[in-house]
């Protein structure tokens, strides 16, 4: 942990615990070096499903070309927010309201899920026009992934085979504007299979425009860069991805390249910092209770990982009994639920974790608070604290705003 973050850490009480810390200028200084090493034709989209915290968007604003949301309540959350912010609605099953409302708040891109959507589109639109990338699921084989969304029979965006009749309706409806082509297909992968990934995907979109005649301006290969969270200084190298699209796209010189990434962006800059309440010893296998649990941090629970960790000793213990701890063994982190399945990190090796140390969670700034079922037994919520940033407030300048 930076030691400006452990300060701020060190400063809250135990009443604030469990506590969700983020490190706004340690999330400013990533997204400017993702930046940094991206082609100018790469548009740096982030997923707000990610985690969509209100500072945490302000703080990206200034840095990204734009939010990709994926239901109406985070498309008005970002809009609210951020007025002027460029937004990309995607995602599967969107309702008549909340393609209305997407048409009625300007978002710049529709990201077009199947034919059905397409034609409900076509009966909202009235004297509006909009700009359209069709989703599709490409047979890719994608080995081992960590989240396949596509390449394989899914709910998510269109056969290809399904392409042409959405052409017909595009064709004949001068109000959707087809910019190009929307391919995410999983999440997980580390650069160089991101980059082959890629290749692939706009290999195959090359030949489809050129078959069908239709001219791309843009194609969006999506997010899914991986988040180790098993090595945690393994931290996916948009340098090498940058100057592989470089590459890619130096052979496209008319194209311009969306990606979306979510957790690559924000994972880092978020902890949850909490307390160990018990320390047990089961069959001579060490267990710590902490104070929250996967109710608030969900992520391990969801990845089947072990959340990383650091332990932050507390030296207060006022009880007339001795302070019980584990020391020099493995011990399994768990939190207050009722259910085997509350483990946050299984079996670590620790050097001492004792009643009242604290113990902050590392990479808890994607998929965590915002995918954790808060209302399970009826636990208080976490505190939220933001390491201030001078920027955060500063409304962001966007690509059409520069151009
Ligand atoms: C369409 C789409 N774009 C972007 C993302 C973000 O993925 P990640 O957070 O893995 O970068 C997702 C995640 O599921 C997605 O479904």
């Amino acid at each position: 942990m930076r030691p400006a973050l452990l300060d701020h850490v060190s400063r809250l009480t135990d009443e604030d615990l469990p506590a969700y810390v983020y490190d706004l200028p340690g999330l400013r200084e990533h997204v400017q070096a993702i930046r940094a090493a991206l082609p100018e034709r790469v548009e740096l989209l982030y997923a707000a499903k990610a985690n969509s915290d209100p500072q945490i968007l302000r703080t990206l604003a200034g840095h990204v070309d734009g939010f990709e949301v994926a239901s109406g309540g985070e498309q008005s959350h970002v809009r609210q927010l951020l007025p002027e912010a460029p937004i990309a609605f995607g995602g599967p099953g969107k309702t008549s309201a909340e393609l209305t409302s997407a048409l009625d708040t300007a978002v710049e891109r529709l990201h077009i899920e199947s034919e059905h959507e397409l034609r409900l589109l076509t009966t909202l639109l009235g004297d509006r026009t909009v700009d359209v990338l069709l989703r599709v699921n490409l047979p890719v084989d994608l080995g081992q992934v960590a989240l396949a969304m596509g390449g394989h029979p899914s709910p998510f965006g269109m056969d290809p085979l399904h392409l042409d009749r959405c052409l017909k309706v595009i064709a004949s409806d001068p109000r959707i504007r087809l910019r190009g082509l929307h391919l995410h297909l999983a999440s997980g992968l580390e650069a160089q299979a991101q980059l082959a990934l890629a290749d692939k995907l706009l290999t195959w979109a090359d030949d489809w425009t050129r078959e069908r005649r239709v001219a791309l301006a843009e194609v969006n290969v999506g997010g899914g860069m991986g988040v180790d969270y098993t090595h945690p200084g393994n931290v996916f190298d948009w340098s090498a991805f940058g100057a592989g699209l470089r590459e890619i796209l130096d052979r496209r010189p008319h194209l311009t390249l969306r990606i979306e990434p979510g957790r690559s962006i924000t994972a880092y800059c978020g902890w949850y910092v909490t307390q160990v309440l018990d320390i047990k010893f089961s069959r001579g296998e060490a267990f710590a209770v902490l104070r929250g649990g996967t109710h608030h941090l969900r992520t391990p629970a969801a990845k089947q990982h072990d959340q990383p960790f650091e332990v932050i000793p507390d030296e207060v213990w006022f009880r007339p009994w001795d302070r019980p701890e584990a020391h020099d063994k493995p011990v399994t982190l768990v939190g207050q639920l009722c259910t085997p399945k509350d483990v946050l990190a299984r079996r670590v090796m620790v050097e001492r974790l004792r009643i009242g140390d604290r113990v902050a969670f590392a990479m808890a700034g994607a998929y965590a608070w915002n995918i954790s079922h808060h209302a399970f037994l009826m636990h208080p919520h976490p505190t939220f604290h933001h390491l201030d940033d001078a920027e955060a407030s500063v409304p962001g300048i966007y690509a059409h705003q520069r151009a």
